[in-house]
């Protein structure tokens, strides 16, 4: 029976990565794909706000495991924005055309936010409050460097 699944689960996994590479995504199914990235960022990053704000308290463990997630998630959601899924039928959307008429400038801060993700991991290893609460704001600036450029405000 497990086997079964893993084979099916397998033969999904193998239809949605052809199907990306092959056929054009819908931008409603990218719409919802890049919300959902960008919501599971967001949930990681959320106690490291609170924690730059004093909202939550500082625990430089789990900065540390959220900085690496952040660190993996960075590289997701740019396949949620291909061409011609600036608007859906469905989807309600907040991104920005920007993102269609500078797609180097919005990769890149994608990049970046994986990069300052890393170097919190790293700093958030060592303890050091003060200095885990600066790198924490670094990745913030990105978000919002990110969000003040490509995204609607709402
Ligand atoms: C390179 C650009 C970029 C970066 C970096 C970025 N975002 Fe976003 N984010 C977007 C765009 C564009 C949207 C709007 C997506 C849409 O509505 O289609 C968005 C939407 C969101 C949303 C709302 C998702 C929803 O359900 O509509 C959250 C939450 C979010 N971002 C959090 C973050 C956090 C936290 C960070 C930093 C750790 C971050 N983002 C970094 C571009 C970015």
């Amino acid at each position: 029976m497990k086997v079964l699944k893993k084979a099916a689960l397998g033969a999904v996994l193998v239809g949605i990565t052809a199907s990306t590479v092959y056929a054009a995504v819908k931008p409603d199914d990218a719409i919802e794909y890049r919300k959902a990235t960008m919501e599971v960022i967001g949930w990681n990053f959320g106690p490291l706000g609170g924690m730059l704000k004093g909202k939550v308290p500082f625990d430089a463990a789990l900065a540390k495991r959220n900085a690496e997630r952040l660190e993996y998630l960075a590289a997701l959601p740019l396949e949620g924005f291909p061409p011609g899924a600036d608007k859906g039928e469905k989807e309600k959307t907040t991104a920005k055309e920007t993102i269609w008429e500078e797609p180097d400038k919005f990769k890149d801060l994608f990049e970046k936010m994986g990069s300052e993700s890393a170097k919190l991991a790293e700093v958030a290893a060592s303890g050091d409050e003060g200095a885990i609460k600066t790198q924490i704001g670094e990745v913030a600036k990105v978000c919002k460097s990110c969000h003040d450029d490509f995204r609607v405000k709402h």
